[in-house]
């Protein structure tokens, strides 16, 4: 038995919460560390499952690594190990950017294909051509991608799409690269300019960061560095989507509103009054959301990390939302949980259409990610009774602190241990 919440509906969330740091990001930093040999120092790190299974990955690879609050320390080897086997990775998607730090240092990779969120098929196709266009071969063989070179060589590469871990594997081999590296159709998300921050802060030669294309020259050796990880902008749009559904007043601090742009506009669609602050923002609803239409696209468009939440709010707002699901094929199936709830929402393909009704009612439901479980929470929170949300380990790996967050802002939740 696993734990689960016990989310009772009602109430209007109210007051302050604060942000931790990105978990899309310090995933990321925590392997960018294995390019330098010595110790970096990650600061702002958020107190989520993923941190230390990623600490559990480096140390396989011959890293000491500690964790004190949110404070991590990475001291990496002067010869890291170069294979990084299935107990380490299977848990989670994000083991797979060791990938890039692993051909830089090693010019060879073993990594087992990763477990993660039951959200659609995530192939490794552009990080695998990524690191051939470096002059690698690579392949999948017995379970792993395997990946060898003689030299790293600058090349240009161009993504078929944009995909934020493909970006990232392929950035973080071309920073110890011979020559010119760039890459066209790169990911532009807020995490992919925290990394490039701190390649930068190591050494690293990199221009474009946060545009399509990436230039890269690569340098003989990096050196460890000190870096504050950028606060989580998904976990902060979670809290001001509650506050609009739940006709309340919240501020969130410790995200940078640009990181949101977009989703703060929808909010002020649906009626919201939204403020944004030097380090956070305010949400205020004092009526029923009015439906709007959401389509997820890759940054500066809507998260898809956020279209579980954006359902939620669609179940019980004033009229008929088309939310769009352009990133992951498999991601509206949380949507049959939403319907237990007596949500009025049917999916065909990628699109879900929703109709809003006044009030959900309670009943048991089941996380299948990160994300849907934090969307199934909000429904509860608009739900009559008392709505049992089960697998909740899922929210554990995305949400810090997630039930005494709620419980300040005065939501109704209990965690129920197995
Ligand atoms: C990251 C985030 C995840 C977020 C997603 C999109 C982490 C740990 N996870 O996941 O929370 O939802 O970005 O913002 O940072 N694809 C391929 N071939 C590839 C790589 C990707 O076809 O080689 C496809 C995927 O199946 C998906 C799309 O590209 O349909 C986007 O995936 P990608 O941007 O790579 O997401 P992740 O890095 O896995």
């Amino acid at each position: 038995m696993t734990d689960r919440y016990l989310v009772t509906g009602g109430a209007r969330l109210q007051g302050e919460v604060s942000v931790g740091g990105a978990k899309n990001s310090v995933l990321k930093l925590m392997a960018a560390a294995l390019l330098a040999e010595g110790t970096t120092t990650l600061t702002n790190s958020p107190e989520i499952a993923d941190v230390p299974l990623m600490a559990d990955v480096l140390r396989g690879l011959g890293a000491t690594v500690s964790i004190d609050g949110d404070t991590v320390v990475i001291d990496a080897p002067a010869e890291p190990k170069y294979h990084a086997d299935f107990d380490a990775v299977k848990q989670f998607r994000a083991s797979v950017c060791v990938l890039g730090p692993l051909m830089a240092r090693c010019r060879r990779a073993v990594v087992a294909l990763p477990g993660g969120d039951a959200i659609g098929s995530r192939p490794l196709d552009m990080h695998q051509a990524g690191l051939r266009a470096l002059g690698a071969h690579s392949a999948i063989e017995h379970g792993c991608v395997v990946a060898e070179a003689d030299a790293l060589v600058g090349a240009p590469v161009a993504l078929e799409f944009p995909s934020v871990g493909a970006t990232e594997n392929i950035l973080m081999a071309a920073v110890l690269a011979d020559g010119q590296t760039t890459i066209d159709n790169a990911a532009r998300e807020p995490e992919i300019v925290d990394l490039c921050v701190m390649l930068s802060q190591m050494g690293a030669r990199i221009d474009g960061a946060g545009t399509s294309t990436l230039t890269v020259t690569g340098v003989d050796r990096l050196h460890p560095t000190e870096h504050r990880v950028i606060g989580d902008r998904i976990v902060g749009a979670t809290w001001g989507i509650a506050a609009a559904m739940t006709r309340g007043d919240v501020t969130v601090r410790g995200v940078a509103p640009a990181h949101l742009q977009l989703v703060l506009n929808k909010l002020v669609d649906t009626g919201a009054r939204v403020d944004t602050l030097p380090d956070g923002f305010r949400v205020r609803h004092d009526g029923r959301p009015t439906a709007v239409n959401v389509s997820t696209l890759p940054f500066p468009g809507f998260p898809t990390d956020l279209q579980p939440m954006a359902i939620g709010l669609a179940t019980v707002a004033d009229g008929m939302s088309v939310i769009t699901e352009n990133v992951f094929e498999a991601r509206f199936r949380f949507v049959e949980e939403m319907v237990r709830l007596g949500a009025d929402a049917r999916t065909d393909g990628h699109h879900a259409v929703v109709r809003g009704i006044e009030r959900l009612s309670s009943a048991p439901v089941w996380c299948s990610d990160i994300r849907a479980g934090a969307g199934l929470v909000l429904a509860g929170l608009v739900a009559d009774g008392v709505t049992e949300v089960h697998d909740i380990e899922h929210i554990d790996r995305g949400y810090p602190n997630f039930e005494e967050n709620l419980t300040r802002l005065g939501g109704g939740i209990e965690r129920v241990r197995g």
